[in-house]
């Protein structure tokens, strides 16, 4: 008889794959880490004994992610940044240098979102996601790599992304867009970069629930009862298992490996099924009503 069991639990938070003190001495700037997967890959970075740099916009989120990382008796340092403005990334850098020296990894991983049926998207509803997901992680690496280049030191870039960036995003166009832009830049810049020492790779979370999520977000994942019967592994992803894929990405022991897009998520963007359940439109799934221009 096969049972359904789903994939196992992983190990507790607070283990790690790696060895102790992987990071010792290298500084990571992550973007957006004062809430949700940002918090929780620096913080796996920060427990392999990196310093840490947080570069978001709001202050709440810079004092929680600095308290997380403090809790964790590792360095750490925040700059406000809009990673909108390429001015405001230098002079995060130049905070992150003075702290700590230039940052060995950056970990791009601020990015907005919400969702919205398309023909509803006003043009400043676009422009805003893909100006912050997309152009925002483009200038934050291009001002990592050119100090990088400038200092003759290697340095690894991790991207986060999403699935849809392959499969499109129904109710998310221009976040998936931007996705997949951020993916395809991931191929180039590894390759242009690559002879500079610098790798470049991309990270795709599947669904990893936190408290932290927007309420559009938070309220498009209410409109479905059980987050866990929905995924081939009968479970979302636990918020260290990105930590850990992270910090694989960017440690020695991954330093051939650069132009690839590691997914973690249980295989849930393969997924078909079978017979097709009933096709129902994004204003649907969303309780709106018809589009009245
Ligand atoms: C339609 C919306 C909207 C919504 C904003 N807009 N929210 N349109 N539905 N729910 C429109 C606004 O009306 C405006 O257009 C334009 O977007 C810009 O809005 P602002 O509020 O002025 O922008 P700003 O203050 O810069 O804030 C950016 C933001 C905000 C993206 C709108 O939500 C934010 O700061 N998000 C950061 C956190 C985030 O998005 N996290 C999600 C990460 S991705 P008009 O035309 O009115 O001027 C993620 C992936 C999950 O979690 C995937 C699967 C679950
Ligand atoms: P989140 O908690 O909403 O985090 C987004 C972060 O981005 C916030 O900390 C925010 O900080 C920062 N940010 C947004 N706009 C910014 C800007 N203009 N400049 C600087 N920082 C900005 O979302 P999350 O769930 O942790 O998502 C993190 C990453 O995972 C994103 O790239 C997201 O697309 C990806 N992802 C998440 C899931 C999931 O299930 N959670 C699934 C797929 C992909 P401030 O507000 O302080 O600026």
């Amino acid at each position: 008889m096969s049972e359904c069991i789903g994939l196992p639990e992983p190990p507790p938070r607070g283990a790690h794959a790696l060895p102790a003190g992987t990071f010792a001495g290298q500084t990571v700037f992550v973007t957006g880490a004062g809430t949700g997967l940002g918090k929780a890959i620096a913080e796996e970075f920060a427990r392999l004994g990196a310093a840490i740099v947080i570069a978001s916009r709001k202050p709440e989120h810079l004092d929680a992610g600095r308290a997380a990382i403090e809790a964790l008796g590792a360095p750490v340092t925040t700059v406000p940044c809009d990673i909108r403005e390429p001015e405001q990334i230098a002079a995060a850098f130049d905070a992150a240098d003075a702290a700590f020296g230039l940052p060995d990894v950056l970990v791009n991983n601020a990015a907005a979102n919400f969702p919205v049926p398309a023909e509803d998207m006003s043009p400043n509803a676009w422009r805003t996601v893909v100006d912050i997901t997309l152009n925002g992680t483009f200038f934050c690496a291009r001002e990592f790599a050119r100090r990088h280049l400038l200092a003759s030191t290697p340095g690894s870039i991790v991207n986060v992304g999403a699935s849809y960036a392959w499969t499109g995003g129904p109710g998310f166009a221009h976040s998936a867009a931007a996705k997949a832009g951020v993916k395809n830049m991931v191929e180039t810049l590894a390759v242009e970069w690559g002879p500079y020492g610098i790798q470049v790779n991309g990270l795709v979370p599947g669904l990893f629930p936190h408290e932290d999520m927007t309420a559009d977000i938070q309220g498009n994942l209410e409109r479905t009862s059980d987050k866990d019967v929905v995924q081939p592994a009968l479970r979302v992803g636990r918020l260290r298992e990105l930590g850990w894929a992270a910090t694989f990405l960017a440690s020695p022991y991954a330093r051939f490996v650069s132009g690839h897009t590691l997914v973690v998520d249980g295989a849930n963007w393969q997924r078909r099924s079978l017979t097709n359940p009933p096709v129902v439109t994004v204003r649907d799934q969303m309780g709106k009503g018809p589009f009245a221009g």
